[in-house]
């Protein structure tokens, strides 16, 4: 196959990492014979730096021509980053969230998996995580509060900020449908996160969740409030096979998901419309804090190629073989040094990639 993909490399530790992700596609490419084209698109921060915004219309244009995007990460240190300086339609953050709404990338699968290997990492108990854990947090992306009407306003002298939470019914089918056909090829259970007893966006959602639900008759439907489920997570987090939430209950869990799996550098993302397109990013942040030091882990970028090898391109095998050669390297006892534990050897960020790619086959 010959495939075009925009590549946005973005801020912080993203070049780092996006270029150990391309490294290991490289190799795939050359053992199962095809061919990937690169387009370099610029979002967030280096996107201002050069164009004074943090996403173009000529990026939105060039990421559409292509059959998927690979991105880093984007966003600086918001204390010391000139970006910061900036009103916040105009910093790295607002980029991203164009992006995810013109491209209509309104599913976020986040996988959070917990790995025998890294279990030495898991901040839990070892009675908690016993066995392992693997569960689908599918985000909702491109509505809630992310995306309602707001403003800041002064009434009767007393500064007022509004922000709207909005959910049609449309949005929420579309999300739930998305949800329970992953739930269906895997172990067939949803959680819906809500705030149902406060919301009444959630009170919405649990109606129309339960009409998808119907379609269904397999799968398993489970309402949870969102706060319970922030608790369930770090309690019991097995009880878990497809997390199916809003935008904003979906952000917040799933930085808490990827915590229980030892490090956010290991967890990918893929963020689909309805279409084959797809934008494949890391869950976690730019870190500016250790950004050009060659220490960032880039396996959450890899494991997020092979996202979109899978869902994007169809090519499973592919795909399969990059997770294979990822639970090699952690099985050899490679770690980069967030997921560094006793007896293991630390290596840096290119190292990494490089021993992955020697493992393609
Ligand atoms: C994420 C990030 C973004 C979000 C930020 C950078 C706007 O936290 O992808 O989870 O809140 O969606
Ligand atoms: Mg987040």
């Amino acid at each position: 196959m010959n495939l075009k993909i925009g590549v946005i490399k973005g801020d912080g530790i993203g070049p780092e990492i996006v270029t150990e992700a391309m490294k290991v596609l490289n190799q795939v490419g050359e053992t199962y014979g095809h061919s990937f084209d690169y387009t370099q698109l610029l979002m967030g921060g280096a996107s201002i730096d050069v164009h004074g915004v943090p996403l173009t219309d000529e990026t939105v244009a060039a990421a559409k021509s292509c059959d998927a995007v690979l991105m880093g990460s984007i966003g600086g240190d918001a204390k010391t980053s000139p970006w910061y300086r900036l009103e916040p339609s105009k910093r790295p953050e607002a980029g991203l969230l164009r992006i995810r709404k013109e491209l209509n990338l309104f599913a976020n699968l986040r996988p959070a998996v917990l790995y025998d290997e890294l279990k030495g990492a898991c901040p839990l108990k070892e009675e908690i995580t016993e066995g392992g854990f693997d569960m689908m947090i599918m985000r909702e992306l491109t509505g809630g509060l992310y995306f309602g009407e707001r403003k800041t306003v002064e009434e009767d002298g007393v500064m007022t900020a509004y922000d709207s939470l909005t959910y049609n019914e449309k949005e929420i089918r579309r999300i739930a449908k998305r949800g329970f056909d992953i739930a269906m090829k895997r172990r067939k259970k949803v959680t819906s996160v809500d705030k149902a007893n406060v919301l009444d966006s959630s009170r919405l959602w649990r109606k129309v969740v339960e009409e998808v639900a119907s379609e269904y008759p397999e799968v398993a439907l489970e309402h949870m409030l969102v706060d319970n489920c922030a608790m369930q997570l770090v309690k019991d987090p097995k009880q878990f096979d497809v997390i199916l939430t809003e935008n904003m209950f979906g952000d917040i869990l799933s930085d808490e998901a990827s915590m229980v799996t030892g490090s956010i550098g290991m967890l990918a993302s893929a963020s689909l419309n309805e279409t084959k397109f797809g934008l494949y990013e890391p869950s976690g942040g730019s870190a500016p804090d250790i950004a050009g030091r060659g220490i960032a882990n880039p396996i959450a970028t890899i494991l997020s190629a092979a996202m979109m090898l899978r869902y994007s391109f169809d090519l499973d095998k592919e795909a399969d073989a990059v997770e294979q050669a990822v639970l090699r390297v952690l099985s050899e006892g490679y770690r980069t040094i967030d997921i560094m534990s006793e007896g293991k050897q630390q290596i840096g960020t290119e190292k990494m990639g490089d021993l992955i790619a020697g493992y393609i086959e």
